[in-house]
Formats: C-alpha cells, sequence, structure tokens
C-alpha cells in the first residue's frame, strides 16, 4: 500500500471510530442498549489503536509490542480480579495513569517542537493546555485513589491559607505557561510549570472529604478528556480531539447530575474548595436508644401480608453480591400479587449506577426500579419499605437535620411507609460516618445479618410459608 493510502486508511479508521464512540455513548444511556454500547466503543477502540499502529511515523514496533504486553499484564488482571465495589478507585487510578500518559506526551512534544514553534503559537497553547490538566489530573486522581482504598484518610485535609496557596500556584503555573508560549528564552522553567501542575493537582483534592470523592471522579474524568483533546490539537489528531471532547463534556455532565443528587454546588465542586464535612450532626455509634430487631422467621409473614413493597438496595446489597439472592424475593412476592418496586438513589453503591448495573445482572425488569424523585411520592401509601444495605441514601437527617453532614441530600424517604425493614449486619455507619436516626423509629425493624444470606432466608421462609 502506497502511503496516501495508508493515510486514507487511517482516516477512515479514525472516522468511523469517532462514530462508534458517539453511538456507545448515546447506547449506553439506556440499560436497554447499554451492551450494544459497550461493543461499539470497544470495536471503536480497536479501529483507533489499529489506526495509530498503521501511522507512517510509527516505524519501530518492538518498544510497542513490549509495551503492550506489559500493559495487559497490568490491567487484565486488573480488569478481572478487582471486585466491583473497588470501581472508582479503578477508575480514579485509570485516570491517573491516562493523565500520566497525557503529561509525558505533552512534554516529549515540547522539546521536540518548542525550539522551531514559532511564539504564541497555537500548537505552544495547546501543549500547554495538555500539560497542565495532564498532570494535575494525574497527580489529582492518584490522591482520590488513595482516598478511596483508604490509604489516606477519607476527611478533608485543611490548613490556614489553603484557598488562597491554591491560587497563587495555579496563578503562578499560569505566569509561567504563558511565558513559555510567547518567550522561547524562558524554556529553563519548563520543569517548574510542571512541577507546579503536579503540586495543584494533590492540593485541589486533600481538601476534599471521601462522601465528595465521587463527583471529584467526574470531574476528574472531564478534566483527563480536556487533557487529550487539547492532546489532539498539539499532535494533530482528530480522533484524539473528538474522543477528549467527548469524555469531557460526558465526565461534566455526570460531575454536574451527582452534584445535583448529593446536594453539592458546582461551583464549589469546580473551584476545588468544596467537601469540607459540616461540624453537626451526630456521629455513628452515639445514639444508645433500643431498636427492634426481627428475624426472617417473623419478617416473611409480614412481607406476604403487605399489597405494596419498596425495596431499597445499597452498598451492603453490592458487598454482599446479594442481588440474585434479592430478585428471587421480587419475584416471589410478585407471584403473590404484591407490588414491588425498587427505589433507586443516584448515588447508592459506590458508583453511578451501581444499583441498576446490579439489578439488570440479576434480571430485574428495568420498568421495575423507580427513581427518587418518581418512588418519593408513593412511599406513604407504602406497605414496607424493605432497605437492603443502604444506609446513607435513606438517612432522614440529610432531610431534617440543617447541621448534618449530608444536609440537603436528597433521600429516599423510607422512613414515611407504614413499616421499616432494614437489613444490614450491625449497627455501622454508611460511608459519610454518620448516624441514621432511621434506625431508632417505632415503624423500624431490623434484620440483622448478611444481605445475601437474610434475603436466602426471607425467599425459604416464604416459600415453606
Ligand atoms: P452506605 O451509606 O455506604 O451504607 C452501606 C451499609 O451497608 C452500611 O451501613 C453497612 O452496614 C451495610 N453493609 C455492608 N456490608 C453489608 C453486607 N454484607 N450485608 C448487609 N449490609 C451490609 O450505602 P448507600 O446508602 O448505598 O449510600 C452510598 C454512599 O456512598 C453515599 O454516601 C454516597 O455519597 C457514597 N458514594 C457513592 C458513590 C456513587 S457514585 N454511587 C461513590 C462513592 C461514594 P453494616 O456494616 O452494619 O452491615
Amino acid at each position: 500500500m502506497g502511503a496516501l493510502d495508508v493515510t486514507l486508511v487511517v482516516q477512515a479508521a479514525y472516522l468511523i471510530a469517532a462514530g462508534l464512540f458517539i453511538l456507545a455513548l448515546m447506547w449506553m444511556s439506556s440499560p436497554k442498549t447499554a451492551r450494544r454500547g459497550v461493543w461499539a466503543g470497544e470495536v471503536g477502540m480497536l479501529l483507533a489503536v489499529v489506526g495509530t499502529l498503521l501511522h507512517h511515523e510509527v516505524v519501530d514496533y518492538n518498544l510497542i509490542i513490549i509495551a503492550v504486553l506489559l500493559g495487559s499484564a497490568i490491567g487484565a488482571p486488573m480488569a478481572y480480579l478487582m471486585p466491583m465495589t473497588a470501581i472508582p478507585q479503578r477508575t480514579a487510578i485509570s485516570h491517573a495513569f491516562g493523565a500520566l500518559a497525557v503529561g509525558l506526551i505533552g512534554v516529549a512534544e515540547y522539546y521536540r517542537l518548542a525550539p522551531t514553534e514559532q511564539p504564541g503559537s497555537f500548537v505552544l497553547w495547546a501543549l500547554m493546555f495538555e500539560i497542565l490538566l495532564g498532570f494535575l489530573t494525574c497527580t489529582a486522581s492518584v490522591i482520590a485513589f488513595a482516598k478511596l482504598q483508604e490509604m489516606m484518610s477519607t476527611r478533608p485535609i485543611m490548613f490556614p491559607g489553603q484557598r488562597i496557596l491554591n491560587v497563587i500556584i495555579f496563578a503562578a503555573a499560569l505566569v509561567i505557561g504563558g511565558l513559555l508560549i510567547f518567550t522561547p528564552a524562558s524554556s529553563a522553567l519548563f520543569p517548574v510549570f510542571v512541577g507546579l501542575a503536579l503540586l495543584f493537582g494533590v492540593l485541589l483534592v486533600i481538601p476534599i472529604g471521601g462522601a465528595d470523592m465521587p463527583t471529584v471522579i467526574a470531574l476528574l474524568n472531564s478534566y483527563a478528556g480536556l487533557a487529550a483533546s487539547a492532546m489532539g490539537f498539539a499532535l494533530n489528531n482528530k480522533l484524539l480531539i473528538v474522543v477528549g471532547a467527548l469524555d469531557g463534556t460526558s465526565g461534566f455532565i455526570l460531575a454536574v447530575i451527582m452534584c445535583k443528587a448529593m446536594n453539592r454546588s458546582f461551583t464549589n465542586v469546580l473551584f476545588g474548595g468544596f467537601g469540607q464535612m459540616a461540624a453537626g450532626g451526630a456521629a455513628a455509634g452515639t445514639d444508645d436508644r433500643p431498636v427492634r430487631s426481627m428475624s426472617a422467621d417473623e419478617a416473611a409473614p409480614m412481607l406476604e401480608m403487605a399489597s405494596s413493597v419498596v425495596i431499597i438496595p445499597g452498598y451492603g446489597m453490592a458487598v454482599a453480591q446479594a442481588q440474585h439472592r434479592v430478585a428471587e424475593l421480587y419475584e416471589y412476592l410478585e407471584e403473590q400479587g404484591i407490588d414491588v418496586k425498587f427505589a433507586i438513589h443516584p448515588v447508592a453503591g459506590r458508583m453511578p449506577g451501581h444499583m441498576n448495573v446490579l439489578l439488570a445482572e440479576a434480571d430485574v425488569p428495568y420498568d421495575k426500579l423507580v427513581e427518587l424523585e418518581d418512588i418519593n411520592p408513593e412511599m406513604p401509601q407504602t406497605d414496607i419499605a424493605l432497605i437492603i444495605g443502604a444506609n446513607d441514601t435513606v438517612n432522614p437527617a440529610a432531610r431534617d437535620d440543617p447541621n448534618s453532614a449530608i444536609a440537603g441530600m436528597p433521600i429516599i424517604e423510607a422512613d414515611r411507609a407504614k413499616t421499616v425493614m432494614v437489613v444490614k449486619r450491625g449497627m455501622s455507619a454508611g460511608f459519610a460516618g454518620i448516624e441514621n436516626p432511621i434506625y431508632y423509629n417505632e415503624n423500624t425493624q431490623m434484620l440483622f445479618g448478611d444481605a445475601k444470606k437474610m434475603a436466602e432466608h426471607l425467599v425459604k421462609e416464604l416459600q415453606e410459608g
């Protein structure tokens, strides 16, 4: 094949890949078409990689093969062995490596192009943008990973003058970036620019508490996408521009949706000064009021007598991998003519759509999953709210206590149901680390135990009835 033919093939592969990525995003927005979306994304990525490898500038494949083997040796076990519950930190570490690659390519391109580039050129602008965003996203993602993996405290790390320091560091990076764009003689400052970007990433995330980490991950996703898009401009690679823009905007939209779901101010998120937990609100384990508890054999007849049951799953269902048993419970109750629905909180679990994915895996019909704003008006007429491993997302303190750490976060109003049953192992707190008053209400019954075992017991008791 001649050079022109290869270029055409590469451009065609890029064009089809870009189209597939757009379709992938569209299809992944509905559970019905999500599998197709994943396939489209995978085929698109394969085309993008093959297209890139065919590029006439790639002359030595040996190093590439070694890198592919090394990357696969790390990536494949990570994908298979990492539990579903660790997806947020896995996403964070992937962003860190992706952003590091973007930053390093930016550094290589800077040293290759800067001596010959016209001062103030568009390429230099794109490179500085890429390097700044790439490196700050890298260290910010490493900190997010460490917090989510609990390798460091999930509490916000604050010190006096923090915001001012952040502004100074960011401004210094911008000034040096500007000098590097317009005055070639200042290239000795380039390592300082990289250092400031790395430092700013750390400072951006340390004041953010664990409860806000999901939003940070979505935002870092957006930053990584924008950095990749800038790299596309610097390298004149149209596919990178398109894919980076898609990644950047989808991450941004997700961050906005999550801010809404957790009642966080998006402006605060954008400027990094958020996640400072409210001082008030009771810490977990401080309430010594008695709770009422019952066993599966006592709960089963109550469930059988109900005419409506709303199941509210949360992180505990994911940890216990109880979704299949919960689906069996749902099927049995439906067969008895009981109206059963699942109430889905947008941030239940540890990743967006966590409950939807688990319940889809267990073949729960999608139209049985009802969103928070649609289910809440039905709660007062619901006979039994069956909470399975959810805690923060049903905590009435978010609605009733303005001093609570999660004050204002929309919740599923399980406490308004006639009877509340809570499946969890003990009285431990949820992700936010705070007490949940719902457990002490008169209409609440605790069903202590592992979610999978308890759902199994309930099904057995119901069947043996
Ligand atoms: P959480 O508030 O985290 O509570 C989960 C509860 O499950 C715990 O209280 C725990 O109590 C129980 N549990 C753990 N293992 C269990 C098991 N094997 N069987 C039964 N119960 C078990 O859950 P949630 O209501 O889903 O709320 C999610 C929280 O995570 C929110 O604060 C949210 O902001 C945050 N977050 C969300 C995301 C996304 S994007 N979804 C990402 C990161 C963080 P016991 O130990 O007593 O059993």
